[in-house]
């Protein structure tokens, strides 16, 4: 008899490191489902030229609590690379004094003070990504994880910027997070694992990483987020989550010399770019963090942040993020939702208004018929068969929700045998119990019935009169109604 030698451990290993990471997703207790909040960097001034000061930080954080956002799950306030911090001469980080008079501390209380949480930006190297002005973590991992739990910081946002960045810097920071007792989520923005197959490393040290370069408010950049998760979605699971960087909706700030007490957005997208950038994140599990000022809402900032089946479907972490497929030709996202229902975007991306349809089959819904729920108003469309469509406009999207239809009313289906002639029940598996197996189905009622015995049996019925489906041996019979 073989022993459990070395061998066997090794063959052990091989197969079970070939398992999908996911399932090992590192879990320090955050990250269950994707992240809910808001960044700044892109808030008070275009991309690129923002800057973040104390007072703007909590109303912004009062915003989030005050618009109705936390009550639906938004819950993160996260600082970028604009605090500017210097070191002393003991290697400590020191907050820009112009922005933060009084230090960061007393704005992670404020935060934590409204039940929300905080986070903050360094760089795995030497420098931020800020035009170097900001030192980065290089040779202070240690020094900076401790003191970012000194303050009480939940979320650490590590940039790739500066001299010696590496994978082992990443590794050793998501270590010197731990060290210091204190739970943090590790977003990784951008590295090495970009490029490794299914994100690499990222999984096992941070709870959310970035798939790509920085997502700018254009819808190109939106599409180019989304090609970069493209065939990874089995990859994000709970308590890591692949992002598309912050989301752009209503607008960039305005100016190069932004005032942070005058919320304000110059978009660069129409609203209906900004609605297909919501619904992908949304069905891509993504973490919708806001790159955009919360304290001025616009009406399309309200249509996506403040609809639940918007966010209650991003937040469904015990269904697979939505997979990319084609629905009767056209690029669809579906997601197969937890409770058996299916959630499908289907973007225009032509120029012109054009009709974009769902091919039930194609997206492998099970059924013939679907009830289609329409995500933006919240409200049943209708019923219909085979597909569905819409005339939608360039740039806009569908997004609807499938549902197994109700049968019509005055449908019933009934097995007709002497033994146990009765009523069978909608929407279920229907036994039949005799050698004829027949059913017969109300007239005036179009329904196909499914023998799933040696050979399969598909019987339609229509018109007035009561149809009687056989199936051809001892089996089970489902039962689809046609509207
Ligand atoms: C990089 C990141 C951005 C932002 C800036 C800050 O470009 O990708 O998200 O943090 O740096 O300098």
């Amino acid at each position: 008899m073989l022993s459990f030698g070395p061998f066997w451990i090794l063959v052990f290993l091989v197969i079970f490191l070939h398992q999908p990471v996911q399932v090992m997703a590192y879990n320090n207790g955050y990250g269950l489902k994707p992240f809910l909040g808001w960044q700044s960097w892109c808030a008070v001034g275009k991309c690129g030229t923002d800057a973040c000061y104390d007072r703007q930080i909590r109303s912004t954080a009062k915003a989030m609590v005050d618009n109705g956002m936390k009550a639906l799950g938004f819950e993160w306030v996260v600082i970028d690379d604009c605090w500017h911090p210097s070191r002393d001469s003991n290697g400590t980080l020191i907050p820009y004094a112009p922005y933060f008079p009084n230090g960061i501390k007393p704005v992670v209380d404020y935060v934590h003070s409204l039940g929300l949480k905080f986070g903050l930006y360094t760089s795995v190297g030497t420098l931020t990504c800020h035009g170097g002005w900001s030192p980065g973590s290089f040779g202070h991992y240690q020094q900076d994880a401790d003191l970012f739990a000194r303050w009480e910081v939940d979320y650490v946002k590590v940039d790739w910027c500066g001299a010696n960045k590496t994978m082992n810097g990443h590794i050793n920071i998501s270590h010197a997070l731990n060290q210091t007792g204190r739970p943090m989520v590790l977003e990784l923005c951008r590295g090495t694992y970009e490029k490794l197959d299914n994100w690499g490393y990222a999984s096992t040290i941070a709870q959310v990483w970035r798939a790509n370069g920085d997502h700018h408010d254009s819808f190109s950049h939106t599409l180019e987020q989304l090609a970069a998760i493209k065939g990874k979605s089995n990859w994000s699971a709970p308590y890591g989550w692949a992002y598309m960087d912050m989301m752009m909706i209503g607008g960039e700030g305005c100016k190069d010399n932004p005032n942070p007490d005058k919320p304000q957005h110059c978009p660069q997208q129409t609203d209906h770019e900004y609605r297909t950038e919501c619904a992908l994140y949304s069905i891509s599990a993504s973490p919708m963090m806001i790159g955009t000022d919360i304290r001025n809402m616009t009406k399309v900032m309200n249509e996506c942040l403040l609809n639940p089946e918007i966010i209650a479907i991003n937040q469904d972490y015990l269904a697979k993020p939505g997979f990319q497929t084609k629905s009767c030709g056209d690029d669809a996202w579906v997601r197969k939702l937890s409770d058996g229902t299916f959630a499908v975007v289907v973007p225009n991306l032509g120029d012109k208004t054009d009709a974009v349809n769902i091919c039930f089959a194609d997206i492998g819904w099970p059924n013939i018929t679907a009830l289609v729920h329409d995500v933006w108003s919240q409200a049943d469309i209708g019923i219909s068969t085979n597909q569905w469509g819409a005339k939608i406009k360039s740039h806009d999207t569908l997004y609807v929700i499938l549902k197994s239809a109700p049968p019509p009313v005055g449908c019933t289906v009934t097995c007709t045998t002497q033994i146990s002639k009765r009523e069978c029940l909608y929407g279920k598996t229907y036994g039949c119990f005799n050698e004829t197996q027949s059913m017969w189905v109300a007239g005036g009622c179009r329904g196909t019935f499914t023998c799933d015995g040696v050979q399969n049996v598909n019987c339609s019925s229509s018109g007035e009169k009561n149809t009687t489906c056989p199936c051809s041996k001892p089996a089970s019979a489902t039962i689809q109604w046609e509207q």
